[in-house]
């Protein structure tokens, strides 16, 4: 009765106070779950979003899938050489329907931020998912800004859309305001704005969305969703307040959704749409291996853990790891752990370098280094150059070659490697698989990314419609439970 979504249910049902009652839960459907002016905006029919996945793991594939669904993915342009990401962009953006890709922020690599920008500018991508920005920068400014002007009726017309993902509330202040001045009158003189598109800049925000994000696959700051949602969405509504805007800002969630009980929740909580990622990674789209969909589909709530992350080694950044089946945030832990103590290779006891030598690296540091050497003299020869008068530099360039190796070799599915695999997850993988186990979604050869959005939707509108009985008495019976449904079953229903 309640999985018919689009007929509202009215009953005459005994009460948990053994009294009858007239109860009704209106017509549900996952489009009216998040904010339609969103999805309206946008151009998708439910308001469900694929996070980015570096290197290509939120694939080419898994973004048409998602996009041909009515939801859109995002490219993840992370982590992938130039040329990738400008093939990625060339054969997405003729596409019927939308999508988007990932602009990170790269403290490393400013020019490589630049020259995503710019590339995202020249092919007309239209939506990006900002993310790991510490501040506003230039290039993403550049972007959000390009093209601004105003329609025959006085609207400000933006072509360029930037989903902000943040987990903390300074941050999504700064996305919710508008553009610093000192970068518009940069544009101006550089000439890529001009004097009345600058003008017209200091009156929208760099992001009309914001997706929090809670404790997800990894970078995260673990922030429980809970907490952290109410948090941002009060900023919105003192956003909004403070600064006029001509509509409304906009907050999304992402971080440990995987099933319908956790996205009903999100839609309950108020958000715009919701954000999903390690779920995605399990996916048959996704950019990563079998071997990993593999393991993927055993692990449970418990089998993830923070490791050192390989792009800020040195600070001491972790992310959320896969931990069942591999023994990659164990032997990261330890090379944080040598890089804190130790001045340099030469100072680490030869019976620790001997381990590392034997077990992490299969090879003599003296080659490790060797080739580490020959990539950064082509990529940043100043990492080299800054190596070689500082040992201790040298140390995190050599283990910061196994925490990249370790992500290639997962996602490869090197079998010689399997204890060492890097795979980015959060505790959603054990939800999902706890929410799937017996169905057919159980299989990994079986997870399809639409398939999965459509169940989580489907099931998150189901349980909004029980929760809406249940508000008025009436006792679910207790085998009550969102199945995961076929896709010509639950097509049927999202009709
Ligand atoms: C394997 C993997 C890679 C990711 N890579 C990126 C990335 O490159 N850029 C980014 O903005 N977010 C990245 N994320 C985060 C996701 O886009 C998404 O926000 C997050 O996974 C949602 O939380 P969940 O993992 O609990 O589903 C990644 C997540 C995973 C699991």
């Amino acid at each position: 009765m309640l999985r018919k979504l689009s007929q509202p249910v009215t009953v005459t049902a005994v009460g948990s106070d053994n009294l009858p009652h007239h109860v009704f839960a209106p017509r549900l459907l996952p489009e009216q779950l998040g904010d339609r002016e969103f999805c309206r905006d946008v151009g998708i029919r439910f308001p469900y979003l694929g996070g980015s996945m570096a290197k290509g793991i939120s694939s080419v594939q898994m973004v048409e899938e998602l996009g041909r669904a009515g939801m859109a993915g995002f490219f993840g342009a992370a982590g992938l050489p130039f040329s990738e990401v400008e093939a990625a962009v060339d054969r997405l953006t003729d596409a019927d329907f939308p999508c988007g890709f990932n602009l990170i922020h790269s403290p490393h690599e400013p020019d490589l931020e630049a020259a995503l920008a710019g590339l995202y500018i020249r092919k007309n991508v239209r939506l990006v998912e900002a993310s790991a920005f510490l501040a506003l920068t230039l290039p993403l400014v550049r972007y959000r800004t390009h093209g601004i002007h105003q329609a025959a009726d006085g609207t400000i017309v933006l072509p360029n859309r930037i989903i902000a993902k943040v987990s903390r509330e300074e941050l999504a202040e700064k996305f919710f305001s508008p553009p610093p001045e000192k970068f518009l009158q940069q544009l101006v003189a550089e000439g890529s704005l001009s004097a009345e598109q600058a003008l017209l800049a200091a009156r929208i925000p760099m992001a009309q969305e914001v997706t929090a994000e809670a404790d997800s696959g990894g970078h995260t700051d673990n922030r429980p969703a809970m907490a952290l949602f109410p948090t941002i969405a009060a900023l919105a509504t003192r956003m909004e307040q403070k600064c006029d805007y001509p509509f409304r800002l906009r907050v999304g969630l992402a971080g440990g959704i995987a099933t319908p009980v956790a996205a009903a929740a999100a839609y309950a909580m108020g958000a715009a749409y919701i954000v999903t990622g390690t779920v995605n990674q399990a996916c048959v789209e996704s950019g990563t291996s079998e071997a990993v969909r593999r393991m993927l589909a055993e692990t449970r709530q418990a089998d993830v853990a923070m490791a050192p992350a390989a792009d800020m080694f040195e600070m001491g950044v972790t992310v959320q790891v896969l931990k069942r089946g591999t023994m990659f945030p164990m032997r990261a832990a330890k090379l944080y752990e040598l890089y804190r103590r130790y001045d340099g290779l030469e100072s680490i006891p030869d019976s620790e370098r001997d381990k590392l030598e034997k077990t992490f690296f299969k090879a003599p540091v003296a080659d490790i280094w060797r080739d580490t050497r020959a990539f950064f003299l082509t990529r940043n020869p100043n990492q080299v150059e800054r190596a070689e008068r500082d040992q201790k530099h040298r140390m995190a360039l050599v283990f910061r070659w196994y925490l990249g190796q370790a992500a290639h070799w997962a996602k490869d599915g090197d079998p010689t490697r399997t204890m060492d695999y890097q795979v980015w997850c959060g505790p959603a993988m054990g939800a999902f698989n706890e929410w799937t186990a017996g169905s057919f979604l159980e299989l990994p050869e079986r997870r399809r990314v639409a398939s999965v959005g459509r169940n989580i939707l489907f099931g998150a509108a189901v349980l909004t419609r029980a929760n809406i009985l249940r508000y008025q008495n009436i006792r679910l019976p207790a085998d009550f439970r969102i199945e995961p449904l076929e896709d010509t079953q639950i097509k049927e229903y999202l009709a």
